[in-house]
């Protein structure tokens, strides 16, 4: 039996997976429903002319909605206008969420070179998370709290249990088994967490490591996901149905919250692709038509590829000379395409339309 005390380090939580029965038929009737919505995503991402065109921005996306979860609140225009600009911002806000963005970058590349979720790139997560060189947690203390400064749990101390219970974590991750790969993902967010591996960025650690984990499961080639706009909403639920887990094995509740967060988010992110794809053919069109010296199939890419872009971008690739660029820009700002503003000693343009794409809800 496992003992649970809130303010008692949970050393004996109990390793993957659970000995209960956990496909029930509510749970499958859901993962049937989550897979036909990512399925449907992935099919749109892959066969989009240039899938990889969009995903700074997503990914960006992402980082400001993960970070919020933490309280650091950044707005789409300081964000994008710090990624694009030479000047240096000084928003630790900013700061942040372009680490969480490296951070998430950092780890699809670690697993395109081996798709294998381990301790090691956990820790290296948390890294570019923090900015530096924390590892697992050596000494106790480490305590999650209420609102009201109340404990509430108390992970597992002791570097040697922490690891323990991440090797088994490790094992049953990148194991066969027979537990459909969504229902694994829902496990393996709850184990993570529950493991509290560092002194702090667990959160945020764990919401990469969702996105990595469908990657290599071969659900979700791009990761193209808003995992953490749904826990923002949907806070609250999260953080009781994970206390549920570990007070009362309610792994039903969670794992259908899991499956409804993938639901919900595959939707969204194909609405709002479509959103971007239809705008990208309108503006095509409307740039050929108005501006037909100024169009070029290369240059509405680069329009796209982050809501601001500016000069260097264009001339790095090799639509023209800096003059010809510069009349280009000047061009489509006056056609209403584009909105430039000075920032220190260079100008952005900003596509407002994108932008406002970004903004909706
Ligand atoms: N009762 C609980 N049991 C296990 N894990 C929990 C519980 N309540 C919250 N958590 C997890 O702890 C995370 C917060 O931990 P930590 O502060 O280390 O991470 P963070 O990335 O800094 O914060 P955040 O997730 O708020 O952005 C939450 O996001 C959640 O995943
Ligand atoms: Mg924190």
């Amino acid at each position: 039996m496992t003992t649970f005390k809130k303010n008692k380090p949970y050393n004996s939580l109990p390793l993957l997976p659970p000995k209960i029965a956990l496909e029930t038929t509510k749970v499958l009737r859901k993962t049937i429903e989550a897979s036909r919505a990512l399925a449907q995503l992935n099919g749109r991402l892959t066969n989009l002319p240039n899938p990889t065109l969009f995903l700074d921005t997503i990914h960006l996306q992402e980082a400001k909605a993960s970070s919020e979860i933490e309280n650091i609140i950044t707005t789409n225009d300081d964000l994008y206008k710090a990624i694009v600009a030479d000047k240096k911002f000084d928003n630790p806000a900013t700061k942040e969420v372009i680490s969480y963005k490296e951070a998430l970058w950092n780890g699809l590349k670690a697993i395109e070179n081996r798709p294998f979720i381990s301790t090691n790139l956990c820790i290296d997560i948390v890294q570019s998370i923090k900015k530096n060189t924390a590892g697992i947690r050596t000494t106790p203390g480490t305590a999650l709290k209420n609102v009201k400064g109340e404990t509430i749990y108390t992970p597992p101390t002791g570097e040697t249990i922490i690891r323990d219970k991440l090797e088994n974590l490790e094992a049953f991750i990148n194991g066969k088994g027979t537990i459909d790969p969504l229902i694994k993902m829902a496990l393996m967010h709850y184990q993570f967490e529950a493991i509290h591996p560092f002194s702090d960025g667990n959160g945020r650690t764990g919401r990469i490591l969702l996105l990595l984990y469908l990657k290599t499961a071969n659900l979700l080639d791009t990761p193209a996901l808003f995992l953490s706009e749904f826990i923002i909403k949907n806070k609250t639920d999260y953080y009781m149905k994970l206390r549920n887990v570990t007070e009362h094995q309610d792994w039903e509740a969670w794992i259908l919250y899991m499956l409804e967060m993938i639901v919900f988010t595959a939707n969204k992110a194909l609405k709002r692709l479509n959103m971007v794809t239809e705008l990208i053919q309108v503006m095509s069109e409307e740039i050929k038509i108005s501006l037909p010296k100024v169009y070029s199939k290369e240059l509405v890419e680069i329009l796209f590829r982050l809501p601001y872009t500016k000069r260097q971008f264009l001339i790095d690739a090799k639509l023209g000379t800096p003059k010809t660029i510069g009349n280009y820009l000047i061009e489509l700002e006056k056609a209403g395409f584009l909105i430039s503003e000075k920032i220190g000693k260079e100008k952005l343009y900003l596509n407002h339309r994108l932008m406002a794409i970004l903004e909706k809800n």
